[in-house]
C-alpha cells in the first residue's frame, strides 16, 4: 500500500501506468473507465452542483465535473497529485489533506455528490463508515456519497475475486463490501462493473 510520499512519486507517471494496468485487463484497474463513467452518471450533477472528490488524484473527474458546469472541491493527501489537479482544472477548490480530516468549513454544505475513485481503500472500514456517516450530512436532498473502485456486493465476491487475482491481490488495502456498509448506513446499493469493482452508492434521503 501507498503513503504519501508514494503517491507523491507515483503522481507524473499515474495516468499513464492506470491506462497501461486498464488496458491489461483484471484486478485491480481493469474496467476503471466504466467505473469512473458510472460515478459521473450516478451523480446527476449538472451546472451549479458542488461536487466534492476525496482523493482527487490528478483531478480526472474534477475536470469531467467542471466541464459540466459544477463547482468541484477536492482533496487528496499528496501535494504532487494535487499540483496536477489545481493545473488541469484551475476553478477547483482544493484542500491538502488526509480523508478523514474536517472540510475546510468555508466549502460549506449542499453537495450534489460526494465522490470517492480508487481512493478509499486506503482506511479502514470503521473509519470510512464514520466518514460517510459526518459526510452525509453535507450533502443535498437526494445527492450521493459515491464510490468507484475495486468493491463488492459481498464477502462472497470479495473471496471469489481475491482467488482469482491471486498473488497480485493487495492484502493491505481495505476494499469496500457493500452488505458491510449496509449494516451501518441508510440506503446502500451496489452497482458491479467487473467481478473485482464497481460502484457503491449511498443515497440521501
Ligand atoms: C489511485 S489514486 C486515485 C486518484 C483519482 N481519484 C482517480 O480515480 O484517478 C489514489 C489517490 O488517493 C490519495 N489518497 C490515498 N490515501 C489518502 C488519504 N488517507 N487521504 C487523502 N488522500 C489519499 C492519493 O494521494 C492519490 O491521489
Amino acid at each position: 500500500m501507498f503513503d504519501v510520499e508514494g503517491f507523491d512519486s507515483w503522481a507524473l507517471d499515474y495516468e499513464r501506468e492506470a491506462a497501461e494496468m486498464e488496458a491489461e485487463g483484471g484486478y485491480p484497474f481493469g474496467g476503471r473507465t466504466q467505473v469512473l463513467d458510472l460515478v459521473a452518471e450516478l451523480a446527476h450533477a449538472g451546472t451549479g452542483a458542488k461536487v466534492l472528490d476525496l482523493g482527487c488524484g490528478p483531478g480526472i473527474l474534477l475536470e469531467r465535473f467542471a466541464q459540466a458546469g459544477c463547482e468541484v472541491y477536492g482533496i487528496d493527501s499528496s501535494n504532487q497529485m494535487l499540483a496536477l489537479a489545481e493545473k488541469r482544472v484551475p476553478a477547483a477548490h482544493l484542500a491538502l489533506a488526509d480523508l478523514r480530516d474536517e472540510l475546510p468549513a468555508e466549502w460549506g454544505s449542499g453537495f450534489a455528490a460526494i465522490i470517492s475513485t480508487y481512493a478509499i481503500h486506503h482506511i479502514p472500514d470503521a473509519d470510512k463508515i464514520a466518514l460517510i456517516r459526518r459526510l452525509l450530512g453535507l450533502l443535498a436532498p437526494g445527492g450521493a456519497f459515491l464510490i468507484g473502485d475495486v468493491a463488492f456486493a459481498d464477502e462472497a465476491d470479495r473471496l471469489a475475486a481475491r482467488a482469482e487475482a491471486g498473488e497480485s491481490w493487495d492484502d493491505d488495502e481495505y476494499y469496500t463490501v457493500t452488505d458491510v456498509l449496509a449494516a451501518e448506513l441508510p440506503g446502500v446499493s451496489f452497482h458491479k462493473v467487473t467481478p473485482w469493482s464497481g460502484v457503491v452508492e449511498v443515497r440521501a434521503s
